[in-house]
Order: C-alpha cells, then sequence, then structure tokens
C-alpha cells in the first residue's frame, strides 16, 4: 500500500495541502545550524549546575526543568561528535561543554537516590536526587551515559589526553571510581533486571534498553582492551554476546514485528500491542559503526517500521496530509505507541505524534538506504517486501518488489530501493518540516487532530534526533 494510496479514515477536505516554502534540501541547511543552537541553550541552564541538560524549559505541564540522563547522554553524545570534527582547535566550546557534562555526570553517579543505583533516571539542575514517586529504575540510562562518554574518550585518546581519560573517565580499578566503567560494571552486571522503559511507564525487559546496553558494552569493551583492562572487555564481551542472542525473544511471528517489551510486571493495562517506536529507537541510538547488529536494513528492523507505519497512519487524523501543496509525500506523524495516552499537559487522553519519533524513522530510512547502497545486492524476503515496497512506490509506481527476488548493484531496480528508501525519509522529515515552528522551533508533541505543537516546549531531544536524521540525509551520495 502506497502513501498516497491510503486514505481510511481520513477526511480529506479538512485538511489543505500545506504550502512548503522551502525544498527539504533548503530547509535541512537552517534547520540544522538552528536545532545545534537549541541543542546548546539548553544545556547549563543559569539556574543549575554547569554541564546539566534541561530535557526541556518548560517548568509545567509538563514538568521537564530536570537533567533526564538518557536525554542528556543522547544530546551530549552529539556535543562530543562536533568536537572530533576540527583538529586545529580541539578546546573549542563544546570542549568545555564535555568536560561540565562529565563533572555533573560525576555528581549523578555518586549522589544518592531513591533507586540507589545507577539507573536513577532523572536528577534536578542543582544535581540534587529527585525523590518523588517516579518509574525507575531506567537501566537504558546508564548504558547511554557509558556510550556517550565512551564516544568522547576515543576523541581524547585520539588528541593526546590520554591522562584525563584513565584518571576521570575508565581507571580499570575494581571497583571503579571512574565514570565509564562503574557505569559498565553495572550494565555488564544487571542488564538481565527488570526496569522500567524509555518511557517510564512499564517495568520489563525492553528491546530498546537491551539495544543500549549491547552497544555501550561492545564499545566500552574496545575501550577496556585499549586501556590495558582486558579482563574487563572480556566480561562486557561476554555479557554483550549474551544480550544479543537473547534479543531474538522479541520477535513476534505472528505479529510480523519486534516486540517492545517481555515480562512485564504489571503496568498500564491498555497497552497491549507491544507496537511501539521504541523498538526503532534502539536501532536508531544504539547503531555502531564498529559493532553493527540489528541495523536499520535488518529485514525484520523494516517489518517493524513498515507495522508502525501502518498503524499510525490510519490512527491520526492529521495523517490525512499526504502531500504538500507542490505535491511532494509527508509519511504520517509518528506517535510512540498506538494505545499512547499521554498528552505532556493534563489527564491521561490520547496520544499525539511526537516529532522524536517521527524524526527516527526518517533517520532509519536513510541509514537503510546508506547500508543497502553498500551492499552488492538486495534480497527481497518476507519481512522486509512491504517496506521496500513502500519505499519504491514514492519512486516508481511501476516497480512491484516480491519475495524472493534478489537485485545486484547493476539493476536499476537496487537504485529504486534505495532512492525509494531516501524519498521515505524525506517524506517523514517533511512530516516534521511542516508542524515545526516557523523558525523550526520543535516540542515535544503535535497535536493529532490540528498538527500544532503540544507538550513540552524545546524539547532537547526533538532538536537531537532532528540533528541525526539531517546528518543522515547528508551522508548520503545519491
Ligand atoms: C511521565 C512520563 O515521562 C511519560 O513518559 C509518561 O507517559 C507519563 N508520565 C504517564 O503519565
Ligand atoms: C518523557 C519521555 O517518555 C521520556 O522518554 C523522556 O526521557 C522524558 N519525557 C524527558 O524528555
Amino acid at each position: 500500500m502506497s502513501i498516497q494510496t491510503n486514505t481510511m479514515l481520513k477526511m480529506e477536505t479538512e485538511y489543505a495541502s500545506p504550502i512548503v516554502a522551502q525544498s527539504l534540501d533548503q530547509w535541512t541547511v537552517s534547520a540544522r545550524q538552528f536545532v545545534l543552537e537549541k541543542m546548546i541553550a539548553n544545556i547549563s541552564p543559569a539556574d543549575g549546575e554547569r554541564g546539566a541538560v534541561l530535557a526541556s524549559p518548560s517548568r509545567n505541564n509538563p514538568n521537564y526543568y530536570y537533567h533526564w540522563v538518557r536525554d542528556a547522554a543522547r544530546t551530549m553524545s552529539e556535543i562530543a561528535k562536533l568536537n572530533g570534527l576540527d583538529k586545529t582547535n580541539f578546546k573549542d566550546q563544546y570542549y568545555q561543554l564535555m568536560v561540565d557534562y562529565v563533572e555533573f555526570s560525576k555528581i549523578n553517579q555518586t549522589t544518592p537516590t531513591v533507586s540507589n543505583s545507577l539507573g536513577e533516571p532523572k536528577f534536578y539542575v542543582t544535581g540534587q536526587a529527585f525523590s518523588g514517586p517516579w518509574g525507575r529504575p531506567q537501566n537504558d540510562s546508564p548504558a547511554q551515559r557509558a556510550l556517550t562518554l565512551t564516544r568522547w574518550a576515543n576523541i581524547l585518546l585520539a588528541n593526546g589526553e590520554q591522562q584525563y581519560v584513565t584518571g576521570i573517565l575508565y581507571d580499570g580499578q575494581e571497583p571503579s571510581f571512574s565514570l565509564i566503567k562503574a557505569d559498565l560494571d553495572f550494565v555488564a552486571n544487571h542488564w538481565q533486571d527488570s526496569c522500567f522503559d524509555l518511557w517510564e511507564e512499564v517495568d520489563g525487559s525492553h528491546f530498546y534498553t537491551r539495544m543500549l546496553q549491547r552497544t555501550a558494552l561492545r564499545e566500552g569493551a574496545d575501550l577496556a582492551s585499549l586501556l590495558n583492562d582486558q579482563g574487563a572487555a572480556d566480561f562486557y564481551n561476554q555479557q554483550a554476546e549474551l544480550i544479543e542472542n537473547a534479543m531474538s525473544d522479541f520477535w513476534s511471528e505472528n505479529k510480523g514485528y519486534f516486540m517492545a517489551t517481555l515480562n512485564r510486571v504489571g503496568g498500564l493495562d491498555y497497552k497491549y500491542s507491544d507496537l511501539d517506536v521504541a523498538v526503532m529507537l534502539g536501532t536508531f541510538q544504539a547503531m555502531s559503526k564498529s559493532h553493527p547488529f540489528l541495523s536499520p536494513n535488518d529485514d525484520k528492523i523494516l517489518a517493524t517500521a513498515y507495522a508502525l507505519h501502518q498503524a499510525f497512519d490510519p490512527l491520526y487524523p492529521i495523517n490525512a496530509i499526504e502531500q504538500t501543496a507542490s505535491g511532494e509525500p509527508v509519511a504520517p506523524g509518528i506517535g510512540r505507541y498506538p494505545e499512547d495516552k499521554y498528552t505532556g499537559s493534563g489527564p491521561l487522553s490520547q496520544g499525539n505524534p511526537w516529532f522524536l519519533c517521527t524524526a527516527c524513522l526518517s533517520g532509519t530510512s536513510y541509514k537503510a538506504a546508506a547500508l543497502f547502497a553498500a551492499q552488492k545486492s538486495i534480497q527481497i524476503t518476507q519481512y522486509n517486501v512491504n517496506q521496500l515496497n513502500l519505499a519504491v512506490a514514492l519512486i516508481d509506481t511501476k516497480l512491484v518488489l516480491n519475495v524472493g527476488d534478489s537485485f545486484s548493484n547493476k539493476t536499476k531496480a537496487f537504485k529504486t530501493i534505495i532512492q525509494g528508501l531516501k524519498a521515505l525519509g524525506d517524506a517523514y522529515l517533511r512530516r516534521v518540516q511542516i508542524h515545526a515552528g516557523e523558525d523550526v522551533s520543535l516540542s515535544e508533541q503535535f497535536s493529532r487532530y490540528d498538527g500544532y505543537m503540544t507538550s513540552a516546549v524545546d524539547l532537547t531531544w526533538s532538536y537531537v534526533s532532528v540533528a541525526i536524521s539531517i546528518d543522515l540525509r547528508n551522508e548520503l551520495n545519491f
């Protein structure tokens, strides 16, 4: 089913095709700069410690005026990358932001908290523990922090800062008082523990959390090995392998997608489909150049992307917009999971599409395109066939892929597939573009009814996701 023809439950006449002033090529240039400025604006707030990262400046409805370990690590991972770029001026403004983040993270790790573990999800920007009731622990948090800091440590090592790395970030001691090793030891010893999911709602074993834990351990093991802590490296690798072997448990042949959560402990009675963009976010955020695993072009990941597309397309009235006024495709806005009731403000009601979820489907589509483009051929399987057909329909409505087909990189179909995936990524990014503020500002959600932004304003993580998606688009050379 192509994006343009699915008009189920749609009220076409109520939504005019939006006039988009800038092409995506133009928009991404200014948007990239803007989202970076907005990310930085939320780091080190005046009334907090340096290095704290606001999830959003919103103080009520919802109150996001906290340092969430997950959101902060996602943000600082982007900042770290920028610092590595300019070899002539290593100690630039981004460097100082990273130093501050390291200091603040140290406070987070050593402050007594309710969960009494490194899985404590959020802190006041002053560094004080948040002691109200909350879904805790969230064990993706220490994995996120370790992954961000491991990548930062590699950048520092490449710039001759060995002493800082072995002193503050990875000391090779046991028990460890250095940031990365403390987190990795925790992850390696506790990944099997039940914990709350990234949405802070459901206790159990989560695809998302496991993906982050696994990549943190793999890349952490390389760092441990580099710093002559081979015993730890072996242990991290061994645990990562156990996680990898258990990931297939999340696959449901019957449903045709990866389920978000196994072994649920109570929780929301309305969340029954187990279809959740968290799976795609896990794939997206755990992507590793050195240790690829369940990547965006994996056929069961593509099946999950398709299931999400199909579920959200008819769910939100605003998705009746399927193209811009000039006829360019607009993909559906994507929420967290179809049954979601969290609106960010007011009582639980009907959930909305989220920018970071929509941007995730854009970014994973670009990445799938890039990964396929590097292959010699593409095999069409029962799992990837639907998503790839969705993609190629954006380029060539006559081409239909069939299970069992195989296309070498010399064929026209091969090129159509990778261009189609890029076009699908673009269609999702256009959805972000049309609901973003005129200046590209992004809140957490946009209304399922009128498309206007809602919930937390200037959500740092929204900006991060769009930045990554734009970068992946820019990396495509076709
Ligand atoms: C706050 C959490 O941050 C959010 O993820 C969750 O959906 C709501 N609580 C549920 O009320
Ligand atoms: C609620 C989201 O569910 C959660 O994933 C996020 O960490 C916080 N908001 C802060 O942005």
